[in-house]
This record gives C-alpha cells, sequence and structure tokens, in this order.
C-alpha cells in the first residue's frame, strides 16, 4: 500500500479540490465550514461522537462533492482519542463510498496529528494473500488528505503523524503476515533494509551459533525445537542527544505452539502474533531514525518459533541464561520469558540504562485488563512514570500492576535459581514479570505485557478487530521525551 500523501492548508474548508470533505459536528454548535444547511436543518446530523451523516454540495466546477459530518461531543472534552475514532468512522464511510481524496475542516489545530493517524490507520488493509478482490471493494482507494486550518505547529505535526501511522501500519503488517512468511529471518530482513534506509540505524543479525557463543542458554533452549533458523535482532540507533541510553525489548515468537507442553488446537492460529512486541520495536525504531530523534537506543528482539520436536527442550530441563542465572524449564509454553531473559541480559551488556520491554507474554493479562490496557510492570517509579506518561499521550493505554517480593518467592525454582512456571497458578502475569526483573540488573525498567492489546481492539474503529500495532506510537513518544529531556 503505497503512503498517503498528507498536506495542510489554510483558507476556507469549502475551497478545497477534494472528492470529499469531513466535518466535525459539536454539540449545540453550528457546524464549520459551511456545511451544508440540509443535514443539520433536518437533524440527520449529529453531534454525539462517532454519528455520521453525508450529503452532496457543488464542488469545483459545479461537480457534485461529498461532505460527512461527523460527531465530536462537546467541545471541550474533545481530546486526540475522539478525533482519532471520529477520523476512522469518517474515513471508514469515505472509503466505502468510493472517496479518492479527504479533505478535514480542522476542528481545533491541537488534534491535527490524531487525525492523521486516525485516517491512516483506518486505511490500513491486509488482502494480499485474497486472490479475488472483494466485489464489494470500491475502485481506487484515498490517495490524500488535507487538513484545513491554521496553527504553527500543525503541518509538522500532521507531518509526523503520518510517519508513525505509517510505521504502525508496518508492525501490524508484520504481525498479520503468517508465520511461514514472517520467519525470524524475514523480521532480520526488514531490520536490516530498515538500517540501511537510515544512516542514524544500524543492525546486527546474529544466528544460532553466535547466541550459543554469547551463552544465551534460555534463548537458545526454546530456539532448538524448532528447524527454523531464529535470529537475534539488534538494532542501534545513534541519534545523539544528551539524555539516558534507551533499550527497547520486543518479544517476538514467530509461531508459539507452546513446545511440548503444547497449547490446545482451537485458537492456535492467532499465535503467529505472538511477534507483536518485536514488530512495535522494529517498526518504532524506523519512525524514530525518519524523525530524526536526538537520543540512542539499542534494540533487542530474539526472534524463534516454539515448536515440539525430537531436539525440543523438555519440561524439567535447566538452561543457564546469559548472566549466569539457571532456569529449571516446568512448562515449555512459558517461553516468552525466556527467550527476553537473555534479550534482557543482552541490553543490559550493551549499556542500556533505561528499558522498556514489549510481549505477548500472559493469557492472565487479557482476563485482567482486556484489549484497553495493557499491562504495566516497573522497579522504577521515575521511569514508570515516563512510559505511563507516553502512554496515555499516544492512547495506547498501560495500567500499571505491583510487583513484590512475595511474589518473587514463588519464581524460585527447586532444583535451579529460577523456575520459568509454578504450580501454582497465582498472578500469573506478575509472575512473568518477576521472572524478567531477575535479568535487569537493577536498571529502571518498564515490562509491558501486550497480549490484551496486539490484536483484537475493537473499542477502537481505527485499528478494529485485527492486528493493532500496539506500542509503536508509544514508543516513538517515549524516543521524543527522553530527547527533549534535560539530563
Ligand atoms: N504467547 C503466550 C501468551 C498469550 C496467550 C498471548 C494468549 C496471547 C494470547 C505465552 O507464551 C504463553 O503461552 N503464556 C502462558 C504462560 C503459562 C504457561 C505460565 C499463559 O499465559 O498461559
Ligand atoms: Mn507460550
Ligand atoms: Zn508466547
Amino acid at each position: 500500500m503505497p503512503p498517503i500523501a498528507v498536506s495542510v492548508r489554510s483558507g476556507a474548508p469549502e475551497e478545497s479540490s477534494a472528492d470529499t470533505r469531513v466535518i466535525g459536528l459539536f454539540e449545540g454548535e453550528p457546524p464549520a465550514g459551511d456545511a451544508p444547511r440540509s443535514l443539520v436543518d433536518s437533524g440527520e446530523a449529529k453531534s454525539a461522537p462517532r454519528k455520521l451523516a453525508v450529503a452532496h454540495e457543488a464542488g469545483a466546477n459545479g461537480a457534485s462533492r461529498r461532505v460527512i459530518l461527523v460527531g465530536l461531543g462537546k467541545r471541550d472534552e474533545l481530546d486526540a482519542e475522539r478525533a482519532r475514532v471520529a477520523a476512522a468512522v469518517a474515513t471508514a464511510r469515505a472509503r466505502e463510498l468510493g472517496a479518492r481524496s479527504l479533505s478535514w475542516a480542522l476542528p481545533d489545530p491541537g488534534v491535527a496529528a490524531a487525525l492523521v493517524e486516525g485516517t491512516v490507520l483506518a486505511l490500513y488493509e491486509f488482502d494480499r494473500f485474497k486472490s479475488a478482490k472483494d466485489p464489494d471493494a470500491p475502485d481506487g482507494r484515498i490517495e490524500s488528505l488535507e487538513l484545513v486550518g491554521s496553527g504553527d505547529s500543525v503541518a509538522g505535526d500532521a507531518e509526523r503523524a503520518r510517519v508513525i501511522a505509517e510505521a504502525q501500519n508496518g508492525a501490524r503488517d508484520l504481525q498479520n503476515l503468517p508465520s511461514n512468511v514472517a520467519t525470524p529471518a524475514f523480521l532480520a530482513e526488514r531490520a536490516v533494509a530498515l538500517a540501511e534506509a537510515h544512516p542514524a540505524l544500524s543492525c546486527e543479525v546474529l544466528d544460532r551459533g553466535q547466541v550459543a557463543a554469547l551463552k544465551m542458554g534460555a534463548f537458545s533452549a526454546v530456539a532448538q525445537g524448532s528447524d527454523t533458523e531464529p535470529k537475534l535482532i539488534v538494532l542501534r540507533y545513534e541519534g545523539g542527544g544528551s539524555g539516558p541510553h534507551l533499550g527497547y525489548v520486543g518479544k517476538a515468537v514467530t509461531f508459539d505452539t507452546g513446545g511440548i507442553s503444547i497449547k490446545p488446537s482451537g485458537k492456535m492460529q492467532e499465535m503467529k502474533f505472538d511477534m507483536s512486541g518485536g514488530a512495535a520495536v522494529i517498526e518504532a525504531l524506523g519512525a524514530i531514525a525518519t524523525l530524526e530523534l536526538p537520543v540512542r537506543i539499542t534494540a533487542v528482539v530474539p526472534a524463534t518459533e516454539n515448536m515440539p520436536s525430537g531436539h525440543s527442550m523438555k519440561p524439567g530441563d535447566i538452561v543457564t541464561a546469559m548472566n549466569g542465572k539457571t532456569i529449571e524449564v516446568n512448562n515449555t509454553d512459558a517461553e516468552g520469558r525466556l527467550i527476553l531473559a537473555d534479550a534482557l541480559a543482552y541490553a543490559v551488556d550493551q549499556g542500556a540504562e533505561r528499558i522498556v520491554d514489549l510481549a505477548t507474554l500472559t493469557g492472565a493479562i487479557i482476563v485482567a485488563l482486556g484489549s484497553t490496557y495493557a499491562g504495566l510492570f516497573s522497579n522504577d517509579d521515575g521511569w514508570y512514570a515516563e512510559v505511563e506518561g507516553a502512554c496515555r499521550t499516544t492512547g495506547e493505554l498501560g495500567w500499571r500492576l505491583p510487583l513484590h517480593p512475595e511474589y518473587f518467592e514463588l519464581t524460585k525454582g527447586r532444583y535451579a535459581d529460577l523456575t520459568n512456571a509454578s504450580e501454582q497458578r497465582k498472578a500469573s502475569s506478575i509472575y512473568a514479570a518477576e521472572f524478567l526483573r531477575q535479568f535487569v540488573d537493577d536498571r529502571p525498567w518498564v515490562h509491558v505485557d501486550i497480549a490484551g492489546t496486539a490484536w483484537d481492539q475493537s473499542g477502537r474503529p481505527y485499528v478494529g478487530s485485527g492486528a493493532s500495532g500496539f506500542g509503536v506510537r508509544m514508543l516513538v513518544e517515549l524516543a521524543r521525551r527522553t530527547g527533549e529531556a534535560e539530563h
């Protein structure tokens, strides 16, 4: 999908050459931008969020032009999330109606970025494996978006938002690609391609032998069951700045069968999404490099399948992670924490001073928080506040759950330092976080469990029920904040 062209102009909204105009409607206010009176007078256009009405007006050269009125609710309640949703529902309708070009009358300069995000994300589709086109799909596609309004930051905000939303769509592509295509080597090639496109970005890809040579016994144990080659993908971004060196770590299990502790077959196909954390990290680095943010980041993405086979790890096996800690593998389906253990230790080794990891780690986080909030866990209140702030600013929400020495007790092994899964199925999302904590060397760290938010965010119309690309916006925002702060 070629990227959509985004432009900004001031002047009268109705002087647009787009085939479809979009106008927001606030409660108790007449619509801005010379909207057709018919819709408003008839009461067809409603101001409640997500409500839509469509009319036609005479456009350029007398041709008929579509006008979509979209409800925005109360003016003082307009925030980025409401704007993203409004843009997404308007885009979906415009697309159904065969629009090729959109023009949004900006309801407020502060939501320019959100309107671009909502539009670009709503236009995403994954249909490349359909051999015949959907007969109901419109011919052509929406190729351009114009924002009409003024404000010093609008043009910059809009362009940044376009870059970030395209990166999020890139992560959605990696998520959606099936595991026979999106292998560890495929993810590595994507990371290499990004590095080749940006001078400040470099990529190193370690293979099975190199991972073993680094004494990554936990990552190696997960990978040993698969005939598909694992990769440790390391992306280094040198954007300068005086802020701390960040470590971004993303789980990339390209398919999680559970291994010998095999999962039930119902819905197992969803486990192609078990690389969502890695996908978000890789694409976020591409966006950060495009935006030339003044920050230094080492991104570490351990990529492997988790398979049952004659050479798989088995329950009871004891492995030694890169930092010397020994782990009893009591459930081979708790593989994410094993590969992250070595990836986190590697990030520490590389000098990361603030660490964040994203992982589809536990089914229990879906039970606890659904698809609305990701689970946040941290050993440092200051760094936690930065990450949570980045979540709130971008609408990729996170909610903190506790760590506590009593939970850590549960992770102690009978025969080794740690066990990757306890028989007591207590607090399993926190358990996993306590386990990961053993590999960050007390550096400020936030673990983000995205098992509930990586797909099926059906409450967010701009991503809908499929792959969400969750985390890209938050990671870019975190880099922006770190680059901006005085240290
Ligand atoms: N990738 C899964 C977690 C998951 C489950 C994500 C469902 C999305 C939807 C992870 O590797 C896993 O299997 N976790 C187990 C851990 C358990 C065996 C201790 C879980 O959460 O059940
Ligand atoms: Mn698993
Ligand atoms: Zn998994």
